[in-house]
């Protein structure tokens, strides 16, 4: 039987896209309102390169929050700086020390969304990852190889033996997290790699396998990259996030488009997660009998990878039914407005954030 009520250490989300402009406005007050912290993630157009302007784009969303509840600490978004093959390590170190930056995003070249001027070979960064290593600052690595002849589904598992596997071997001591796994070869390698090799999982990963891409027509609302697998690996997700394993930690991968820019002939790949995403999770892990491993997995086993102190406050996690909305819009300061569609549109999830 699940509790009525479930009180939590506030969280954090590891792994966030914000965005910038209309977007932003319309999509941070839902992060900050589940949230006590979030890694921001730099793949902006133009990308976060600099302290300069991860400085100025950390500013850009506290504009873009509303005022604490009384008695809660305001939101902190955590700035990550956005790999290139030319970006100066010296920047990065100096974005690091300055406390603008907390840590480094590799996008191999085209993995992604706003990832054409991301690395197009990891080996020649290595001055760079060398600097990260000594520094302690951590790699936050989107995993998966571009080559087109690599089938879809496989480029998460083939990225692991081909990149990051010698990756960890040349340099032992860096901090890295493998973004928004989806497979169970990485549950394995990150299970039983070094202790400072950890990995994010989203909620929709954990909610879907590939079949939903598929189900009733086209379904461009469950696309995004790397791309939802079999259910095998969906469940193996799932054992690892629900595991109390401290390798596996929050991380949303929240990356709203605008619906029309997913409900079009070559849609964005990204999934808005972030209004529910609480409540999401806690699906899951009272599915899984585990509603004692959410506070864990949500709240702390993410600062203490980073090295972050843990959160004051406490969120409250209702057990009541909840419809999600079949749309979400959302007017910025001029007026000018955003349609979202977020994850599980039009279904009723068992918890509500208080
Ligand atoms: O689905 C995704 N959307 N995956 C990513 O890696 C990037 C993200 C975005 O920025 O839209
Ligand atoms: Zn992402």
């Amino acid at each position: 039987m699940a509790p009525a009520q479930l009180t939590l250490r506030r969280p954090d989300d590891w792994h966030v896209h914000l965005r910038d402009g209309a977007m932003l406005q319309a999509v941070a007050p839902a992060t900050a309102r589940q949230f006590g912290r979030a890694i921001v993630m730099p793949n902006l157009s133009p990308p976060i390169t600099t302290a300069a302007e991860g400085a100025a784009y950390r500013q850009r969303i506290l504009a873009a929050l509303p005022d604490p509840p009384a008695g809660m600490a305001p939101f902190t978004p955590l700035i990550t700086a956005y790999l290139t093959d030319t970006i100066d390590p010296a920047e990065l170190a100096r974005g690091f020390a300055e406390g603008v930056f907390t840590a480094c995003k590799l996008y191999p070249a085209h993995a992604t969304t706003n990832s054409a001027a991301g690395v197009s070979n990891i080996a020649a960064i290595t001055p760079v990852l060398e600097t990260l290593e000594r520094i302690g600052m951590p790699l936050l690595i989107h995993g998966e190889v571009t080559d087109a002849s690599v089938d879809i589904f496989d480029r998460e598992a083939v990225f692991i033996e081909q990149h990051l596997l010698p990756l960890l071997q040349r340099h032992p001591g860096l901090k890295v997290v493998l973004e928004h796994i989806t497979t169970a070869d990485a549950v394995d390698v990150v299970r039983s790699g070094p202790a400072n090799l950890a990995a994010t999982i989203t909620p929709h990963h954990l909610h879907i396998n590939r079949n939903a891409l598929f189900q009733g027509g086209l379904r461009p609302d469950f696309y995004c990259l790397p791309v939802a697998k079999r259910e095998l690996h969906r469940l193996a997700l799932c054992a690892a996030a629900t595991s109390g394993n401290p390798k596996f930690f929050l991380g949303t991968d929240s990356a709203p488009h605008a619906r029309s820019a997913k409900e079009s002939a070559c849609g964005c790949a990204g999934i808005y997660n972030a209004p529910h995403a609480m409540e999401s999770y806690a699906t899951v892990f009272e599915r899984h009998g585990a509603l004692d491993k959410l506070e864990a997995f949500a709240s702390e086993f993410g600062p203490r990878f980073y090295g972050l102190p843990l959160n004051d406050g406490q969120i409250t996690l209702v057990h009541e039914p909840q419809l999600i909305p079949m749309r979400l819009h959302a007017n910025d300061a001029a007026g000018q407005g955003v349609n979202l569609v977020p994850f599980h549109a039009g279904e009723t999830l068992p918890w509500r954030l208080a």
